[in-house]
């Protein structure tokens, strides 16, 4: 059993797909083309973003993001501990300084407290992570920023169809982004990711970056670059192909989210208090209506690397999300952090592993994984 796969959906999508497929070809233009056109405005009726900007994928997304924010080099970023390493290494490329914080051991998600003590007077902004299933505290790091007069840009990378009182993730401050990597809960097949923005000036200053300086949607590489706007930007584009895929994917998506609490709700059920679990994953209470979305299920365990050798012998692919918190990892050890400074980062980096979740899961497949866990666990190791 793959840790992930979405080879029968695909299948399934295969109608849907090749219409579009078919029209993108008939098009002509296949890198920021008509079909990119068509997945920006779908998903910024999805999500309410009044700019919804298709890029390459979530990384440059976020190098974006922070530089149309307007992060000017040396400035400061406060990014948790424990997160995707594209969330700090954004800030780095983006010339910035990240500053860590703890996290909160039940979401993973920053400790408003934390982030509070790593503000200097060189922040600019802090960057929540929404991560594996539910949205940061975002009332509390609200008051955080506002009381520093810090913008606020979520890393909502993993966060797509989770809201707060209706407004979607990535639109809880001044900005965020969506990666569609494949294993993503609307994955492309390829990479792919958005910038989401209801400011103008980012999503302006966003739309020129992406796409080498240039100002409006024109991709004519042989009419030389008669649109710079002055400021450099990148070749950011999303390739029309990857907006095919997302435009038929997301006809699915809610029945798909769907799935993917029923699945998380099987594993929690069968895997509640047994031995050598630590932790499962819980949906913390906000001041207001929020919905998980289990883009990963996540658990924490004892023995957890020999756990992920056993599931491996089995057959059972497992993820290690993420194996060393960011503070301790080697491209920022110029930052002057050492072991100790975030225990809760430290202790999820040394006991979690996300168990496959996927919507081809099937419930037996579940039972699969869990008896397996059990086995390790009971010293049946066979
Ligand atoms: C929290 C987080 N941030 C950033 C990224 C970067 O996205 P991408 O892989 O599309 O560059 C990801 C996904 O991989 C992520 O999960």
């Amino acid at each position: 059993m793959p840790f992930f796969t979405q080879a029968t959906s695909f299948q399934n999508l295969w109608p849907e797909l090749s219409r579009h497929v078919h029209e993108l070809m008939d098009h002509g233009k296949y890198s920021h083309g008509h079909k990119v056109a068509e997945l920006e405005k779908t998903m910024a009726r999805y999500t309410g973003a009044q700019h919804a900007l298709a890029v390459n994928n979530g990384t440059d997304a976020l190098v974006l993001l922070l530089r149309a924010a307007g992060l000017e080099p040396g400035d400061e970023v406060v990014v948790p501990a424990y997160t995707f390493v594209a969330s700090a290494t954004s800030v780095a490329l983006a010339r910035g300084r990240p500053a860590f914080a703890d996290i909160d051991p039940e979401t993973y998600a920053i400790d408003p407290e934390s982030a509070a003590a790593a503000i200097t007077p060189r922040t600019k902004a802090i960057m929540p992570v929404h991560l594996f299933c539910q949205l940061a505290d975002m009332t509390a790091i609200a008051k955080v920023a506002a009381s520093h007069d810090l913008q606020v840009l979520e890393d909502s990378a993993e966060g797509i169809g989770m809201r707060w009182d209706g407004v979607h993730a990535g639109l809880l401050g001044d900005g965020g982004v969506l990666s569609f990597f494949p294993t993503k809960t609307l994955g492309a097949l390829g990479d792919a990711g958005m910038i989401l923005t209801n400011d103008k000036t980012i999503g302006e200053r966003a739309g020129i970056l992406r796409h080498h300086g240039r100002m409006g949607r024109t991709v004519d590489h042989f009419a030389g670059i008669s649109n710079l706007s002055g400021i450099s930007g990148t070749n950011s584009k999303m390739d029309d192909i990857q907006a095919c895929i997302l435009l038929a994917k997301l006809t699915r998506l809610e029945e798909e989210i769907g799935r993917r609490a029923e699945l998380a709700a099987a594993y929690t059920e069968r895997l509640a208090g047994r031995p050598g679990i630590v932790r499962l994953p819980t949906v913390a209470p906000r001041d207001g209506v929020t919905n998980p979305v289990f883009y990963v299920y996540l658990i924490e365990v004892e023995r957890r690397d020999e756990l992920v050798a056993h599931l491996t012998d089995r057959g059972i692919g497992t993820e290690v999300y993420y194996p060393r918190p960011l503070h301790l990892q080697p491209c920022f050890a110029d930052l002057g952090y050492g072991p100790g400074d975030f225990p809760n980062a430290e202790a999820a980096a040394e006991r979690a592993v996300a168990l496959p979740l996927y919507p081809d899961l099937t419930d037996e497949d579940v039972e699969v994984v869990c008896r397996a866990i059990d086995d390790f666990y009971s010293g049946n190791r066979s």
